[in-house]
């Protein structure tokens, strides 16, 4: 089926929009778009670095970091310069464990070590997603020279969906796995792993042009962390890039804005319950 419809649409009907037309493949477009936004990083810039309609995660966007550079690959599925001929097995392998066919593995800012949690049923369903956009034609060769960490030898096979009667774990796997808030905020004990004590304690220093800036705590804590924040507040940063005192935020948090504001109800309150369910931390 998912074969049929990418050569269908790489033969026949280039232009169309996504063909969202089973619950899976939906599913797989909310996560992909709304939720993960892959596109972020792997949307092929225009000139002024924003999104290229016509070439959507068709690869190319440059990540440069204190000597450090990464291009995202094209992940359409054109079977040459794609991952059209990649096999489910090929693309879980990659997306849980960091590993390409060829054995490789796929270095940072790619969010593998967030992504390894993935339950099988999202991971089947942006896959099949994923088969369904336009294919793009646009190689891209160069890897990451960001250095991998030996955590990502730690093979994962499969992984269950959170129970959907507990609110804090569902908003524990947006928050950890798919938002990647977690991976921000934390400080880490490796180069692609939270210190599991101090989830959320703020972590992560962003090197901006009017220098450097930390992802905050975002605990409970009443002064050190988000606890003293209203709930409204804390969705306006997530929702609209607006911190607490009216600022614009950085483009990390700003960039993914508009996307996250599309996100289900549920899933707002998912990840609010469990942001406040956090050990407050100083
Ligand atoms: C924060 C930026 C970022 C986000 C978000 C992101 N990626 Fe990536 N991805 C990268 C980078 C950078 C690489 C290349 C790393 C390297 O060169 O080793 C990559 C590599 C990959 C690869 C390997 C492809 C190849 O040919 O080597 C796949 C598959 C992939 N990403 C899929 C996804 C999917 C699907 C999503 C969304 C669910 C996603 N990525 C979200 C940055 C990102
Ligand atoms: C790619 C890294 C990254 C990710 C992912 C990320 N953040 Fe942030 N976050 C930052 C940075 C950097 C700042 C500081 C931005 C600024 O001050 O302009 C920040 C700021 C914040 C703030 C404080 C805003 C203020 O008023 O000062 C909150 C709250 C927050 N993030 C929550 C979240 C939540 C919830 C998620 C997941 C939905 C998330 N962040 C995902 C990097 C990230």
């Amino acid at each position: 089926m998912n074969k049929l419809r990418s050569f269908i649409l790489a033969s026949t009907i280039l232009a169309v929009p996504a063909l969202a037309d089973t619950p899976q493949v939906a599913r797989g477009q909310y996560l992909v778009d709304v939720v993960m936004q892959c596109g972020t990083c792997h949307d092929t810039p225009d000139a002024r670095g924003r999104a290229d309609p016509a070439m959507r995660q068709a690869g190319g966007r440059v990540f440069a970091n204190v000597g450090l550079r990464a291009v995202t690959p094209n992940i359409t599925p054109d079977p040459d310069t794609g991952i059209g001929a990649w096999t489910a097995a090929q693309f879980a392998d990659a997306m849980r464990n960091g590993r390409r066919p060829d054995g490789s593995l796929i270095g940072p800012p790619m969010p593998v070590e967030a992504y390894r949690g993935i339950s099988d049923g999202d991971l089947a369903a942006v896959w099949a997603y994923l088969r369904t956009i336009p294919p793009v034609r646009n190689p891209v060769t160069e890897r990451s020279s960001f250095p991998r960490s030996p955590t990502r030898f730690e093979p994962v096979a499969t992984v269950p969906a959170p129970p959907g009667d507990d609110p804090v774990r569902r908003g524990e796997y947006l928050a950890v796995t798919l938002l990647h808030c977690m991976d921000c905020h934390s400080p880490r004990v490796a180069l692609d792993r939270a210190d599991p004590a101090r989830i959320g304690a703020g972590g992560r220093v962003f090197q901006t042009p009017s220098g450097p800036l930390p992802a905050r705590n975002i605990t409970p804590h009443p002064d050190a962390g988000i606890g003293a924040w209203t709930e409204a507040e804390v969705w306006r940063v997530v929702a609209e890039g607006i911190g607490r005192d009216g600022r614009r935020l950085y483009l990390t948090m700003g960039s993914r804005a508009a996307g996250w504001a599309r996100m289900t109800e549920g899933d707002r309150a998912d990840l609010l319950a469990y942001l406040r369910a956090l050990p407050p931390l100083e």
